[in-house]
This record gives C-alpha cells, sequence and structure tokens, in this order.
C-alpha cells in the first residue's frame, strides 16, 4: 500500500459547508513523532454567492461544489507537483491516500466530495479514509508547528509564525469554534481525545453570523463584526452566558436575544436622516461590545478547563479562531497561567481540506485501516 518507503502521499477533499477544498500533504508513518509537510491547500469560497441570500443556501452551495470541485482537486495537485497515478518521466509524488470530510455538515455538499472521492478511489485503486470534519479543526493546530519535523524544507507559505516553538506537551486542551461547533476537547495524546463541553444551542460563528444580520451588515457575520469591533468601544455590558456554571458548556443564544432585544430598545440611527457616521459607530459599540462577551466566555471557559486538567497546552481552532481579538485574548491569558498556547494562521482556521489531510495522516498513524470506498457515506450528524 505504501510507496516510497515510510512515506506517503494523502490528497483530501473538503465540500462539507461552503468552501470546495483539496489538498495534498506528505507524511511519514514510521517516524516516533508526527512528521508531515502541507504540499498544497486549495480553497474555493462560495461567500459571494450566498452573500445576496444573507447565509449558506445548500441546494446552492452543492450546485457550487459540483462545479469547483474538479479544477480544485486538479490545482491541488499541480500546486503540489503530485500525480494521480504514477509517471516514469517524471518523479513527482503519487498519491497513495484518499480523505474525504464525511460529516458533519450540510447532507447534499458532504454527498459531492465523498461520492467524487469514492469514484477517485475507485478509478485508480486507491484506499480512502473518510474524515470527521470536527476531527479536521481539532488537528489543524498541528499543522505548522516546527516541532513537527517536515520531510522536505518548509515552503514559505506554511512556516510557523511566531509563538509556536517546541514539542507539542498533553494534556492539551483543544478549544473549537466554527460556524456550526463550539466544543472544548481534551486531547491525552495525538491519538486520544473526548469532548468534555460543547454549546447547548447555538455555535459561537452562528451567533456572529446571526448578530450581523440583526445589524444589517453582511454575510459571513464574523469577519464583518470583527472588523467592524475594532473601531467600536464596550459601551453594552451583555451577558456572558454559561460564564460561572460548573461544566464547560456553553450557550450562544440568549446573548444573540440581548442583542435584539438592544436593537429593539434603542434602534440604530436612521440613514435617511444623513446619521451615517453616528449609526456607524453605534453598531461598532454594539459589535465590540457583542464580541468582548463572546470571547470572555470562550477564553474564561476554556482556561478554566485548561487548569482542571492541568493541561499543558491549549489550542484554537475553526472558523472563529480567525477572530484576532479571540486569539490574542487567550495567547495573553495562556501566557499568564504558563500553558502553552498553539493558534495555527488563520487559512487553516477557516475551513480547508489540508486540515482533513492531517487528520487522514493522524488516522493512519494511529493503525486506522482504510475502508472500502463502497462503505464511506456522507453522514450529516457525525459525532467527533
Ligand atoms: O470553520 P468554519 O470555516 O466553517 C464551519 O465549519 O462552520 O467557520 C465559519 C464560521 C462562520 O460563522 C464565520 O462567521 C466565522 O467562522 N468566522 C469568524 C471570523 N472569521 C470567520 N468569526 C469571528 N471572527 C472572525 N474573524
Ligand atoms: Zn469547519
Amino acid at each position: 500500500m505504501k510507496s516510497r518507503g515510510k512515506n506517503i502521499v494523502i490528497l483530501a477533499i473538503e465540500s462539507s459547508c461552503d468552501e470546495t477544498a483539496a489538498a495534498v500533504i506528505l507524511g511519514n508513518l514510521k517516524s516516533k513523532l508526527p512528521r508531515f509537510q502541507i504540499l498544497s491547500s486549495v480553497i474555493k469560497s462560495q461567500i459571494p454567492l450566498h452573500q445576496k441570500f444573507g447565509g449558506v443556501v445548500p441546494e446552492v452551495a452543492a450546485r457550487a461544489h459540483v462545479q469547483n470541485i474538479l479544477p480544485v482537486v486538479k490545482k491541488a495537485l499541480v500546486d503540489a507537483g503530485a500525480s494521480l497515478t504514477p509517471n516514469p518521466l517524471a518523479l513527482s509524488p503519487v498519491i497513495d491516500y484518499l480523505a474525504v470530510t464525511s460529516g458533519p455538515g450540510l447532507i447534499a455538499s458532504l454527498i459531492v466530495g465523498t461520492e467524487f472521492a469514492k469514484g477517485l478511489a475507485y478509478a485508480l485503486g486507491k484506499p480512502i479514509l473518510p474524515v470527521n470534519h470536527m476531527a479536521g479543526h481539532l488537528y489543524s493546530a498541528f499543522g505548522h508547528l516546527p516541532s513537527i519535523p517536515s520531510l522536505r524544507r518548509p515552503a514559505r507559505l506554511w512556516r510557523s509564525g511566531g509563538g509556536n516553538k517546541g514539542v507539542v506537551k498533553f494534556p492539551v486542551i483543544a478549544l473549537i469554534v466554527s460556524g456550526g461547533h463550539t466544543m472544548i476537547v481534551l486531547m491525552r495524546d495525538y491519538y486520544n481525545y473526548k469532548v468534555i463541553g460543547s454549546t447547548l444551542d447555538d455555535a459561537a460563528g452562528e451567533a456572529f453570523d446571526k448578530v450581523a444580520k440583526l445589524l444589517g451588515l453582511p454575510y459571513p457575520g464574523g469577519p464583518t463584526i470583527s472588523k467592524l469591533a475594532e473601531s467600536g468601544k464596550s459601551t453594552i455590558n451583555f451577558p456572558r452566558p454559561m460564564l460561572n456554571s460548573k461544566n464547560y458548556d456553553f450557550s450562544f443564544s440568549g446573548l444573540k436575544t440581548a442583542v435584539y432585544y438592544h436593537i429593539r430598545d434603542y434602534p440604530l440611527p436612521s440613514l435617511s436622516l444623513g446619521r451615517d457616521r453616528e449609526r456607524l459607530q453605534t453598531t461598532a459599540n454594539i459589535a465590540r461590545s457583542f464580541e468582548d462577551a463572546v470571547v470572555d466566555v470562550l477564553v474564561s471557559k476554556t482556561l478554566r478547563a485548561a487548569q482542571g486538567h492541568k493541561a499543558k497546552t491549549v489550542t484554537l481552532s475553526g472558523g472563529v479562531a480567525a477572530n484576532k481579538k479571540l486569539r490574542d485574548t487567550l495567547m495573553v491569558n495562556c501566557q499568564r497561567l504558563h500553558v502553552k498556547c498553539i493558534v495555527p494562521p488563520a487559512r487553516l482556521c477557516t475551513d480547508n481540506a489540508a486540515m482533513i489531510a492531517i487528520a487522514a495522516y493522524f488516522k493512519l498513524k494511529n493503525g486506522f485501516q482504510p475502508v472500502a470506498y463502497s462503505q464511506v457515506k456522507a453522514d450529516s450528524s457525525w459525532e467527533i
């Protein structure tokens, strides 16, 4: 099954929501510590398509995945200098394994990626691994670490940013915050993990998106709110749901409702009266106050989990991890507690296929046997 000795090449496909993505990684299955290198990562975002609807329209997303998947996979192969089948005239690495996100996510979108990957696996006679999207987010935190030696000279794109040097020390407390999920995961080592807290209602990203809608801001709400929040002041003391609860669970729906009542009781200054500037500042203040409340809850509960489990490392991942305020606040507070904090670059936080390839690599390294292509099925509610 393995070619070129201990090194293997994985082509991963991700299409669980509104990004069509493919990536190639090179990994070593025999090394004591994980050893891999991202060779390419291509993401085709559908944001402009969904923006006019104010959110992701599943039918539109699935159709766009159908159109995008082939060019995206092709580009990932070209960027990596890899090929699907051996070419005697070229020394390019050949794909050994296929990996695909088969859940959780939008079912029609998942089916596009899953069936495409199965078709490739069947035609090429290659093994295939189904990967859980949230496991992808979990492992994305290790995607750029210098402590995980690369197999080639690192491409500049993937070289680590500051602050993440050294080996990963366990236990790890991982905060995963995305559009559909908010969870705290305890990792005892690279291969053993369990969810110790999750959201009881809206996910953090979902709250950002819904509050943006209330403020009349475009989809996706997270980046828009965080940009606006930079010029805002924290003038409103929004609730911090479940901040003091004894468990590690979250709830963001009450916070979203508090923003709704605030706007109802103190309407935004009207544009038609020429109060544009005043309206912008008021919106920015609400955005900032809301962001502060979310960050406060996420960081406090993560740190409490870290202390409760004597964690040596805290990781942050998922789309909301692109939020600068969250990244900075978590890092500063971890430093204060002398806990190492790993925050991957934003391109590894929002949906991408490199994280799916990395999760597949860890699965293989842990002895997981690829399944027959006919056994891989999209499952919209697959739990991590
Ligand atoms: O992980 P992801 O790309 O997709 C899912 O698996 O859901 O996360 C998307 C979510 C969206 O809700 C989006 O608004 C949020 O991540 N997001 C952000 C930021 N960038 C993306 N939220 C807050 N601040 C950001 N800068
Ligand atoms: Zn995601």
